[in-house]
């Protein structure tokens, strides 16, 4: 159920390309949220709706908050003073892909997923439901044949799949994605990128909402519904752009003007920061 879920920030309609269909339904909300370690202030009055069903990207400077962002939107951290996070989900069906892989290097990449499903105190899962669900995720995302490998058999593109089938393979309808393909090569990059929004847009799995925080403009524009820009720290909700682009989108959209309009108009923003 949704505690509260009011938007602070004017940020037009959201357009679903694919359901032709304005949805207002709200995921997770974050409503004048500030935060601050000791005497340094991270984020400051940060509001922002993430819709269910959209993929929003969050963009912004280093050091600004963005993984700050996600840690209180995954309730790892508590707003100050007013602030309110809210979510129409419960804290299961929330799943979180950290910048690095950190998988355990002593289990194979079955386990790797299987184990933390026993974790929680719901063990909402029985063993023979995890090693399914395990299986399952590593066929979506291609690494069936390799759930007997270790972490260090394989490649970093591997690793990073295996922590998104890990954190698929909880069920989340909500994934919150800390610079996933940030360590990766363009090539694996784009390539992840695509079995992303497939997995995303897939009937066979819980998936409905994504978040993600990255530092490439291109990569927000090209997977994106919308691109929350930060300010420099501290951190507010600087602007909201629409992606003009439907669904499903492939790596050739980068060659429709609706991509590179929206990649400049990015561009011109951080430049102003
Ligand atoms: N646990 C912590 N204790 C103290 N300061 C912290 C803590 N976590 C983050 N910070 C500070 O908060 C600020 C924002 O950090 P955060 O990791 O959210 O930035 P970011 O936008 O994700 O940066 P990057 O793009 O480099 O990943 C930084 O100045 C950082 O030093
Ligand atoms: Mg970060």
């Amino acid at each position: 159920m949704i505690q509260q879920a009011q938007s602070t920030i004017e940020i037009g309609s959201f357009h679903d390309p694919d359901s032709q269909q304005v949805d207002h339904e709200v995921a997770v909300s974050l409503k004048n949220c500030s935060l601050s370690f000791d005497d340094v202030k991270v984020l400051d009055d940060v509001s922002l709706d993430i819709y269910k069903g959209e993929f929003l990207s969050i963009l912004g400077p280093s050091g600004c908050g963005k993984s700050t962002t996600l840690r209180l939107m995954l309730g790892l951290l508590k707003p100050d003073g007013d602030g309110v996070v809210s979510y129409d989900a419960t804290k299961e069906s929330i799943g979180m892909i950290f910048q690095k892989p950190v998988l355990m290097p002593w289990l194979t990449a079955l386990q790797n997923i299987e184990v933390p499903l026993n974790l929680g105190p719901e063990k909402k899962f029985n063993k023979k439901q995890r090693r399914e669900k395990a299986n399952h995720a590593l066929e979506l995302v291609g690494l069936y044949d390799f759930k007997d490998h270790f972490p260090h058999q394989l490649s970093g593109g591997m690793q990073q799949r295996i922590a998104i089938a890990r954190a698929l393979a909880a069920e989340p309808t909500i994934l919150l994605m800390d610079e996933p393909f940030g360590a990766l090569d363009e090539f694996t990059r784009e390539k992840l990128n695509m079995e992303l929004l497939r997995l995303w847009k897939s009937p066979d799995n819980n998936l409905k909402t994504v978040v993600m925080v990255t530092h490439s403009i291109q990569e927000s524009v090209l997977l994106s519904d919308r691109i929350a820009m930060m300010t420099p720290r501290p951190a507010a909700v600087d602007e909201i752009v629409t992606v003009p682009l439907s669904h499903p989108r492939n790596i050739d959209m980068e060659e429709q003007p609706g991509f590179y309009k929206t990649v400049k108009t990015l561009r011109k923003k951080v430049k102003q920061q």
